[in-house]
């Protein structure tokens, strides 16, 4: 479904460059479940942002579903990834001001009326699925972590993407509820069909996907 193709990204602090991710070839396969497991500072979220079309490489190619997306426009490639990807951070980015449902939807409002679902609908289902529906008109502050983070996977999944990528999911939850998360995360995989990537630096959570994918100082590497 994605490939990647000798993908280099840089970062330009002043003169000086830092390779985040340096020739990095991959495929991720529809309905993959995969985590990239590396140490802080490896090029992990780099490497997410590259899959999930966030950032756009220095060098090398990405293909998504056989399309060379390497060389489209902010534009279209913001277009592409609102219909595509969906994403889930370790600080949930919920909008503070915004309630647990005007949250979910906010990815739908971009295009009111071309949509296929009723985006109420299909959000309270969401909500009802993930068991915080009867938390659908609180302010994200007022929810525990554990209810945000499946707030986030909610608004993640509330445009129906091909893929849902997260970047340490469970990096601020207690156990319990990290495991809890990585069980919802299974289920959209097995139940649902939805690619998942798992971004992480334990390995424990890692060992719950399906394949690793191991990243060191920005390059991709057989072992860990
Ligand atoms: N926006 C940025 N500007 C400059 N350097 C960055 C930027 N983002 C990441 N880096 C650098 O790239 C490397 C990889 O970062 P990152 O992908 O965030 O790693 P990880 O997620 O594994 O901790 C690090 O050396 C980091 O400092
Ligand atoms: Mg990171």
């Amino acid at each position: 479904m994605i490939k990647l193709q000798n993908v280099c990204k840089s970062y330009y602090l002043g003169e000086e460059e830092v390779k985040a991710v340096c020739n990095a070839t991959l495929e991720i396969k529809a309905k993959e479940y995969v985590s990239i497991l590396g140490t802080s500072g490896s090029g992990k979220s780099t490497l997410m942002y590259l899959i999930g079309l966030l950032e756009q490489p220095t060098s090398g190619k990405i293909f998504l579903d056989d399309q060379d997306v390497s060389k489209l426009s902010d534009e279209e490639l913001s277009h592409i990834r609102n219909r595509t990807v969906g994403f889930v951070f370790q600080s949930f980015n919920l909008i503070n001001r915004f309630t647990v449902l005007e949250n979910v939807l906010l990815p739908t409002h971009y295009l009111k009326g071309q949509l296929d679902f009723d985006p109420r609908k299909r959000a309270e289902d969401l909500l009802e699925k993930f068991g915080i529906l009867e938390r659908k008109h609180f302010f994200p502050n007022k929810i525990s972590g554990g209810q945000q983070q499946r707030v986030a996977m909610v608004r993640a999944l509330i445009m129906n993407p091909k893929i849902i990528l997260a970047d340490e999911p469970t990096g601020n939850l207690d156990s319990k509820t990290g495991s809890e998360i990585l069980d919802l995360m299974e289920g959209l995989n097995k139940d649902f069909g939805v690619t998942v990537v798992l971004v992480t630096h334990e390995k424990a959570v890692a060992r719950r996907t399906r394949r690793q994918i191991y990243i060191k100082d920005g390059l991709i590497v057989d072992k860990y």
